[in-house]
């Protein structure tokens, strides 16, 4: 029987990997440009932290980790999201206590989610995640939603909806949980099982329940933005104002919950507008957590951050037909005919890449022909031809593959031209 990748996973092969690595460089430059600083926490961690960071009663920690006894005994989780991490390594790191805060990290790794795989839904995907701990500045949250719209911007993606919502402080959300039970309650029993649960644990996510959607109590429901606190509204009002400032335009949605526990005050998503994109076309999301900190054992510290999957932004890119100049070329290939010209093939190839030139050579022992066009496939842009005479001779013949130009240059020269050619 063959062997397949388990469901939900993918290989990215050459030929992708480019678009991937084309990804990475941008929101490495971007974050750099931010002053995030990359940090790189691991794939697994006790299963406690994201029962505790993420929360007991969400989708993820009920149904979605990927969680296994190790040989000694402990329970470990492949991590299902990257926050819960980041706060982690914080407190234990004591970053809190480093001079120049808030503390700004950005991270790119796989997470992992027991999910029904569908376009856009693996069980193991990449997310690019950025948090800005220690601050409760309403500019950092402006300065987070910025950074992830310019992500998508500078990669070309332009049909974007930046869906805003603010989920208020502790007194705000307590005061709309209550008005939430006091709504919802006459309608249990019409709800789903899991809305049942949640209308005791977490009844702000009945609201972004899919089975329940359509019931008349949704419409109905009281909304976040009616009970938001002084202080609440005011801090919302900022965050608008800083993002009015930057001409970042948005929509207030009060029925974004997001899935994860740990959010207050500012939440968001990103959607793809783009015709053909498919069913779930969120490609971003994140918010405000002031007090996961604590949750997680450390000081009282205010956070903020987001988290994009490759996987959709790719899809994104892919809906608006984006190219990403990807491109791959070859400074040269090489081309010997004979034994002798093949040690000394073996040896030019050897050199020119000790100086920094991109090659490559047959190692199938093709004829001239098919070797020429192989330099052509691999878009090389000089080829080299070494035969038995030319090695007599002590020379090479370097073509050039875009003027069709052939000239004879010595051996012992023909690495010092072509360094200096690809540094002209
Ligand atoms: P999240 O909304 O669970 O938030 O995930 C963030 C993004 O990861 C989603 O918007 C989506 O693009 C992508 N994603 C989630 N699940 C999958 C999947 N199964 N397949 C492909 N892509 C997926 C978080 O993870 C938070 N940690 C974000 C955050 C950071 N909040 C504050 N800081």
């Amino acid at each position: 029987m063959a062997m397949n990748a388990p469901r939900g996973t993918q290989d990215i092969l050459p030929g992708t990997v480019e678009k991937w690595q084309y990804i990475e460089d941008t929101l490495r430059d971007l974050s750099h440009r931010f002053n995030y600083k990359e940090i790189r926490t691991p794939i697994f961690e006790h299963t406690e932290l994201f029962q505790r960071g993420v929360g007991d009663s969400t989708d993820i920690v009920q149904k979605e980790m990927y969680t296994f006894e190790d040989r000694g005994g402990r329970s470990i989780t492949l991590r299902p999201e990257g926050t819960a991490s980041v706060v982690r390594s914080f407190v234990q790191n004591k970053l809190f206590g480093l001079a120049n805060q808030p503390t700004k990290l950005f991270y790119f790794g796989p997470m992992f989610r027991y999910e029904r795989p569908q376009q856009g839904r693996y069980r193991q995907f990449v997310q690019f995640g950025m948090e800005a701990l220690g601050s409760e500045d309403p500019a950092v949250d402006a300065e987070v939603l910025s950074f992830a719209m310019k992500a998508y911007e500078e990669l070309g993606l332009t049909s974007l909806k930046l869906v805003l919502n603010s989920l208020g402080d502790q007194e705000s959300r307590e005061a709309h949980r209550q008005a939430l039970v006091n709504h919802f309650s006459p309608h249990k029993e019409e709800l789903c099982s899991d809305c049942q649960l949640r209308l005791e644990q977490n009844p702000l996510r009945i609201l972004d329940c899919k089975k329940d959607k359509d019931h008349p109590a949704m419409e109905t429901a009281p909304s976040i933005l009616e009970y938001l606190n002084e202080a609440s509204q005011t801090y919302f009002s900022q965050v608008k104002r800083y993002l009015d400032a930057m001409g970042i335009h948005y929509v207030v949605d009060p029925n974004l919950v997001r899935g994860l526990d740990y959010y207050n005050h500012t939440a968001f998503e990103i959607m793809s507008e783009a015709e053909g994109f498919g069913a779930i076309t969120t490609l971003s999301g994140g918010g405000r957590y002031n007090g996961l900190v604590e949750d997680i054992g450390g000081p009282d510290t205010p956070g903020i951050g987001f988290a994009l999957s490759i996987e959709r932004l790719l899809m994104a890119l892919e809906a608006e037909g984006v190219e990403l100049p990807t491109e791959e070329t070859l400074d040269c290939y090489v081309i010997a005919m004979g034994e002798k010209a093949e040690i000394e093939a073996v040896k030019l190839v050897d050199q020119l890449r000790s100086n920094g030139l991109q090659v490559d050579k047959d190692y199938l022992h093709k004829k001239m022909k098919a070797q020429f066009k192989a330099a052509g496939r691999l878009k090389a842009n000089k080829v080299i031809v070494l035969g038995d005479r030319e090695i007599d001779e002590g020379v090479g013949n370097v073509k050039d593959m875009g003027s069709g130009e052939q000239k004879e240059v010595k051996l012992e020269e023909i690495v010092r031209e072509l360094k200096e050619e690809k540094e002209e």
